[in-house]
Order: C-alpha cells, then sequence, then structure tokens
C-alpha cells in the first residue's frame, strides 16, 4: 500500500518521509555548508543544550532579516534573554486558561461547521481548519477577528518568503526576503495601531498585556511589542490550520485507522499526535553552535549551523518501533512536533485542545471524510512545512 506522502507527493525531496533511513543521523552537507541531524537522540541532545547550540541564527545565514523584525522573536533568543521574554507569554498560556476556552472553541467549531451543514462536500481548510484557530488566536490577542482574511494574505506571504531556506539562497534569497519583509509592512502597521489603542485604552487582552508589559523594569518597545504580536498571530493559527488538515488527510488514507478512531474517539487525540509526527507541520528547526560540540560521537565544529530534520527524527526507527506506521494508539509517542526544550512551543496545548475539539466536532458530524482525487489537496510548497492550504473533502 502506498503512504499517505506518497499518494500526495509530498516533499519528494524529503526521503526519510518515504521509508528510506539516513546513511547517518548526522552529516555534513558539503553544498550548503551545514551539518544536517537526522536521528531522534541527535535532535534531542541539540533541542536540550542551548548554550551549544544557539537559537541566534541570523548570525551565520548568508541573507539576514532585517534586524528590527528580529527584536522580541523568542524563537531567536537565547538564555538569559529568552527567558524574559518567554515569561511574557507564559500566563496567557497555563493550562488553566487555555482549559476555559474550551466551550468558546467549541462554538466556533460548531457555528463554522453549521454554515456547512448537510453539504455533501466541504473545502475544509476554508470551511475550518484556517478560521477556528485565526478566530481563537484574534480573540487571545485582541484584534478583530472578522479582519482574519487579511491575516490569511500576509502569513501566507510570511510562510514563504521567510523561511531558513530564503536566507540560505545567496543568489535569490535577497530579493525574496526584502520582498516578503515589504509585504509584511501593513501587517506591522496594523499591529501597531491595535498597540496604540491599547495603551490608550487597555483592555482584557494579550495585546494590552504587550503595550503595557516590563522585561527588566522597562516597557517593551513599539517594535518588540509588535514582532511578539507578530509571531503570535502567525505561528498561532497557520501551523494549526496545518496539522488539522494532515490528520483528515492520515485518517482518509488509513480508513481503518479512522474507523478505529470513530469508533473509540478517545483516539481523537493520539491520531493528532500521530498526525504531528509523520506529517510535521514545522518539519526543520535550525540552531548556530556556539563551541565545538559532540552530537552522540558525531562532532559537530563550532559557528556552523545545523539544521535539525524533525520529521526525520520523528521516524527515527531507534525512538519509533514501526516508525512509518499511522497508530493513533502509539504509546508513548515522544516526537518533536513541537519542539523540545526551552523552546518547546508556547502554544502546544492551545493547538492540541483545538485540534481534539474540531476533530471530534468533523467526526460528529459527517460520516465521511474523504478526498477526492478529481480535486486532490494543495500544500504549502515551503520545504520547512508540511501543510495544505486547500483539501477538499466528501462528507457522505
Ligand atoms: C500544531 C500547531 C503548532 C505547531 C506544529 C508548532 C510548532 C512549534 C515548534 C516546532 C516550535 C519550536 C521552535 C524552536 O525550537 O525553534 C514552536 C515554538 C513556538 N510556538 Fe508553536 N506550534 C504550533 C502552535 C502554536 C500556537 C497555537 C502558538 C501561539 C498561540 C504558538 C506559538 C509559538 C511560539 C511563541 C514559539 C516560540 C517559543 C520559544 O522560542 O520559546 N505555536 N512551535
Amino acid at each position: 500500500m502506498t503512504s499517505v506522502v506518497e499518494r500526495w507527493n509530498i516533499h519528494p525531496e524529503h526521503r526519510w518521509l518515504y521509508g528510506e533511513r539516513p546513511a547517518s543521523p548526522v552529516e555534513f552537507d558539503e553544498a550548503q555548508g551545514l551539518w544536517n541531524v537526522y536521528g531522534h537522540a541527535e535532535c534531542r541532545e541539540a533541542l536540550g543544550d542551548h548554550r551549544t547550540f544557539s537559537s541566534h541564527t541570523a548570525r551565520l545565514l548568508p541573507v539576514g532579516v532585517e534586524e528590527s523584525l528580529l527584536e522580541g522573536d523568542l524563537s531567536q533568543l537565547d538564555p538569559p534573554k529568552h527567558l524574559k521574554y518567554r515569561r511574557l507569554l507564559t500566563p496567557a498560556f497555563s493550562p488553566k486558561l487555555i482549559g476555559a476556552m474550551e466551550p468558546r472553541i467549541a462554538a466556533i467549531t460548531a457555528g463554522l461547521l453549521d454554515a456547512v451543514d448537510g453539504k455533501p462536500e466541504i473545502e475544509m481548510v476554508a470551511d475550518l481548519a484556517y478560521p477556528l484557530p485565526v478566530i481563537v488566536i484574534a480573540e487571545l490577542l485582541g484584534v478583530p477577528a472578522s479582519d482574519r482574511e487579511l491575516f490569511r494574505e500576509w502569513a501566507d506571504n510570511v510562510i514563504e518568503s521567510f523561511s531558513g531556506f530564503s536566507s540560505l539562497d545567496e543568489e535569490h534569497g535577497a530579493e525574496d526576503i526584502a520582498a516578503g519583509t515589504e509585504r509584511l509592512q501593513p501587517l506591522l502597521a496594523y499591529l501597531s495601531e491595535h498597540l496604540a489603542e491599547r495603551r490608550r485604552r487597555p483592555r482584557e487582552d494579550l495585546l494590552t498585556h504587550l503595550a503595557t508589559a516590563e522585561v527588566d523594569g522597562e516597557r517593551l518597545t513599539g517594535n518588540e511589542a509588535v514582532n511578539i504580536a507578530n509571531i503570535m498571530l502567525i505561528t498561532g493559527h497557520i501551523t494549526t490550520s496545518m496539522v488539522l488538515g494532515n490528520t483528515v488527510l492520515c485518517l482518509d488514507h488509513h480508513p481503518e485507522q479512522a474507523a478505529r478512531v470513530r469508533a473509540d474517539q478517545s483516539l481523537v487525540p493520539g491520531a493528532i499526535e500521530e498526525a504531528l509526527r509523520l506529517l510535521s507541520p514545522a518539519t526543520v528547526l535550525t540552531r548556530a553552535t556556539n563551541v565545538d560540540a559532540d552530537l552522540n560521537g558525531h562532532r559537530v565544529p563550532k559557528d556552523q549551523l545545523a539544521f535539525l530534520w524533525l520529521g526525520a527524527a520523528n521516524r527515527d526507527p531507534r525512538a519509533f518501533p514501526d516508525p512509518d506506521r499511522f497508530d493513533p494508539g502509539r504509546d508513548p509517542n515522544p516526537h518533536f512536533g513541537f519542539g523540545w526544550g526551552i523552546h518547546f512551543c508556547i502554544g502546544a496545548g492551545l493547538a492540541r485542545l483545538e485540534g481534539r475539539i474540531a476533530l471530534n466536532a468533523l467526526l460528529d458530524r459527517f460520516p465521511e471524510l474523504r478526498t477526492d482525487p478529481d480535486d486532490p489537496p494543495a500544500f504549502f510548497g515551503t520545504p520547512d512545512m508540511i501543510g495544505v492550504n486547500r483539501l477538499p473533502l466528501h462528507t457522505a
């Protein structure tokens, strides 16, 4: 039987998705001048050692993003600064506050699905997987959810323009990044206006918190607050949308597992974890070595870029028995879909909650969720992401 990646021809260059095992868990790529890390133990070691494997990769990338865009970007920061910024956000993502969002998320989901109730076909991204997480994150931030089509335009642009790969491409990368930066300006201006409004009239939302919060006794600069809001808005919805689509693709491709999950919906969270493992929306993370490193016996010298291929580590047979099998009952499932270590995804709890509510609602409402070979799903093209941006489904 073909696999889900073969069926939809997802990143054919990522051979590990196709059952091939990398020759070594750590390899130097002469052409790109960087290290590829494929092994689970090796990725875990790198993600767990921020002193050696720094997140501040911008200093080594041949093509840089404007410094002003990186201010406040916690994914580029190392301790102690990283912790200071992360602490600003953690209260908003406490398990208690996220748990309290369940009724609202269920209501948004129900409202979106009511609009397509009884239809024999839906386009899952436009009908549910895109609007649900964007409404949730917009409400959490405090920007009007009705502006979501604008966010979509801006987010798609950011995904295509700012991948780690544009930064490696000395020939065209600078142009791509410059064009992306230009197209990002309306979003930054939009957030800046909302932040200014919160300074004048505070409310109970994350934007007000960012507008008034202090790090080391000093207010965030306008630029830092805008960048953090931007990261929350973009990463807060696009990856969640991807994982919803990817889970449905996995279930569609494994009817026997779909039947098992339908018969016992307590397996829904396990199905989402498996989709995160097998079709990881974030397929690669980058780090920069501060000192000479040893990754399970593989030496990586100082001042090198390391590409940590989560998608490969998530299929490492040393960590996952029968790694290419989609098994919603897999336990334990120590995948890196949300990263690992101090940068572990701050929104993981929220994404898991949205995923569980949305998947359960889809299964409850529709007897079938079948892809259409004549109208196949469309995927984002960027090599560091796996996710659909269009997913037509038959529902009956
Ligand atoms: C299924 C959905 C999601 C996936 C697959 C995902 C994936 C990831 C990954 C792999 C990282 C680690 C980055 C690194 O180590 O360099 C990360 C970090 C992060 N994620 Fe998520 N994410 C998701 C949802 C969310 C949501 C819903 C939010 C916010 C509402 C969010 C906000 C963040 C932030 C702010 C960071 C940076 C944390 C830090 O550097 O300390 N993510 N995410």
